[in-house]
């Protein structure tokens, strides 16, 4: 690229900056809809996030379409600007830590209960790979143990983003997302080759897993009662009376004795007083406390 070239990429990025007005707005808009806190100096992230979209909706700049944003009910422009502004990032097994915590101590301490059935919640699930980890540890628990779990089971994948749970309900990925935690023996376990570097995930894992849309900053009712909450790398991004918020409700639909599972940077401590910390050997988790 050459000076000229950098000098015309400058300018058209300057352009399109945000008024502070502009971006205050911007910032309640993004709190209210999805509960992310966007910081003083963020103009960059925004900036360079949504100027796609500027010219996707055919607006003459930034400030016109965050303008609109506030001005015109269009649905489909909110749920693709709060999509640009949110991480999807994801891998396998992520931190590997949860799963294995899953297969020594969760699942065991779960079926001690005798429950009629096993349901567990995989809240923010970007584009699936959390709850098919959760269901590929299952099947091998099942395999290892065959009649081990002769209850129905079921995971419940939600996020706010229809993009990436469309992504997850097909249940096909490419080469680099499996090179993400997935072993060459999972590999053979759990996927068939499909054409162009795709593969695509098999019945077993699939079949107990379904997916729908939740925003966290509404209400879980009928999303009825689970034996595990899996919330991860996602309440990082919220405020703290949204995090005490969202560690209430989700308290109300565990389970007796149920188990959250938070990222390992997350931690209900100073949010929410449901939770006692359980240290297992491989790490820790957060169980639902007894009513006094
Ligand atoms: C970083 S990913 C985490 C995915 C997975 N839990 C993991 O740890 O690998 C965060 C996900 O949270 C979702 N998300 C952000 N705000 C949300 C909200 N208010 N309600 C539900 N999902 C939300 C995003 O769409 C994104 O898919």
């Amino acid at each position: 690229m050459d000076a000229a070239q950098i000098g015309s990429d400058t300018s058209r990025v300057t352009e399109s900056l945000l008024s502070k007005e502009q971006y205050d707005s911007f910032r309640v808009f993004l709190e209210d809809s999805c509960g992310i806190v966007l910081g003083d100096n963020k103009h960059y992230l925004v900036t360079s996030r949504l100027n796609r979209l500027t010219q996707e909706f055919s607006f003459d700049s930034l400030n016109a379409m965050i303008d609109a944003l506030k001005h015109k009910n269009d649905n489909r422009l909110k749920e693709r600007i709060i999509d640009a502004m949110t991480t999807n990032e994801t891998s396998w097994f992520r931190d590997n830590y949860p799963y294995e915590l899953l297969r020594e101590n969760l699942v065991p301490e779960v079926l001690k209960k005798k429950p009629a059935r096993f349901r567990i919640w995989s809240a923010a699930s970007s584009t699936g790979q959390e709850p098919y980890s959760i269901s590929m540890i299952l099947n091998e628990m099942q395999i290892k143990q065959p009649g081990m779990l002769n209850i129905p089971v079921e995971i419940v994948g939600t996020d706010i983003s229809n993009t990436v749970l469309n992504i997850a309900r097909r249940g096909e990925y490419d080469g680099l997302s499996l090179s993400r935690g997935i072993s060459d023996e999972r590999k053979k376990m759990f996927f068939k080759a499909l054409d162009n570097d795709r593969w695509a995930l098999n019945d077993k894992v699939k079949s107990n897993v379904r997916f729908s849309e939740l925003n966290l900053l509404q209400n879980y009712a009928l999303l009825g009662k689970f034996d595990l909450i899996f919330c991860r790398n996602v309440l990082i991004y919220f405020s703290s009376e949204l995090k005490s918020d969202i560690l209430t409700r989700m308290a109300k639909v565990l389970n007796p004795g149920g188990y959250l599972i938070l990222g390992g940077s997350e931690s209900p401590t100073g949010y929410c007083r449901d939770f006692e910390m359980t240290r297992f050997p491989k790490g820790v988790v957060y169980r639902l406390k007894e009513p006094e």
